[in-house]
């Protein structure tokens, strides 16, 4: 089972002449297939993790692995060149690109990792917008779709490429209640049957207690609960 391994992540933010560790020493591991919810009060780092694991924000110090590989190593190197091999995005506010639709926004997701096999991944793209109920809106622009429509589109993009990792910030936050559990037992279905690990930052703890495991970040120390 293929693995992320971080540890010993630590971050501290000065701004305006003030200290704050973010994130003290803090060591998880990600495997493929897995849930993982995130919870933590306003501010406690939730998003500053994420972004470190997907290596789109630096930790001063701390290691990440994937499998035996050290995506740190050589500036990085290996975190750019696997980033969208090895990961999805989803976030609250979708981050839709506007003049693309539903359909061109997924496909981008193939552009990006230069994979040009156009039937297969038209064939992988609207088998996931099924899955997710929104096919029927694939030629849709985001400004066409509700709230709980465009979030669905969104997470399709994040997972359409077959990502080992899917990294969700507040996916559902902006939504009703039944349209976010709904999408909350979508993206773990998905999950499961894609063989994907997510993790899922949230303040939501109905959502995180349906995931194999959660952590809450606590003064910059990340604890299982
Ligand atoms: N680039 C930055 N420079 C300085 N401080 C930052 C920076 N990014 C985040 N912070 C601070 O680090 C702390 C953690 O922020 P983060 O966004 O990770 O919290 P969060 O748990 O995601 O919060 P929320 O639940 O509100 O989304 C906050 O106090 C924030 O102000
Ligand atoms: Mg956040």
């Amino acid at each position: 089972m293929n693995k992320l391994l971080a540890s010993s992540l630590s971050k501290t933010y000065y701004s305006a002449g003030h200290k704050l560790e973010v994130l003290k020493n803090v060591n998880i591991t990600l495997a493929q297939g897995k849930t993982i919810g995130v919870i933590g009060s306003s501010g406690s780092g939730k998003t500053t993790l994420l972004q470190i694991l997907a290596g789109l924000e630096f930790s001063d110090k701390g290691d990440i692995f994937y499998n035996d590989i050290d995506l740190l190593a050589n500036g990085a190197k290996k975190f750019n060149s696997m980033r969208s091999q090895l990961f999805g995005f989803a976030y609250q506010f979708h981050y839709l690109l506007d003049d693309l639709t539903v359909y061109e926004n997924c496909n981008l997701v193939f552009r990006i990792a230069n994979n040009k096999n156009k039937l297969k991944n038209s064939e992988k793209i609207m088998t996931i917008l099924r899955d997710l109920g929104i096919d029927q809106l694939k030629d849709s622009y985001p400004f066409m779709l509700s709230g709980g429509e465009r979030q669905r589109a969104a997470i399709a993009r994040a997972i359409v490429h077959e990502p080992m990792f899917v990294l969700m910030d507040e996916p559902t936050g902006n939504l009703d209640q039944d349209n976010a559990e709904v999408i909350q037992d979508l993206t773990i279905k998905l999950a499961k049957n894609l063989n994907i690990g997510i993790v899922v930052a949230t303040h939501d703890l109905k959502y995180a207690g349906k995931l194999d495991s959660v952590f809450r970040i606590e003064s910059g120390e990340l604890k299982s609960i």
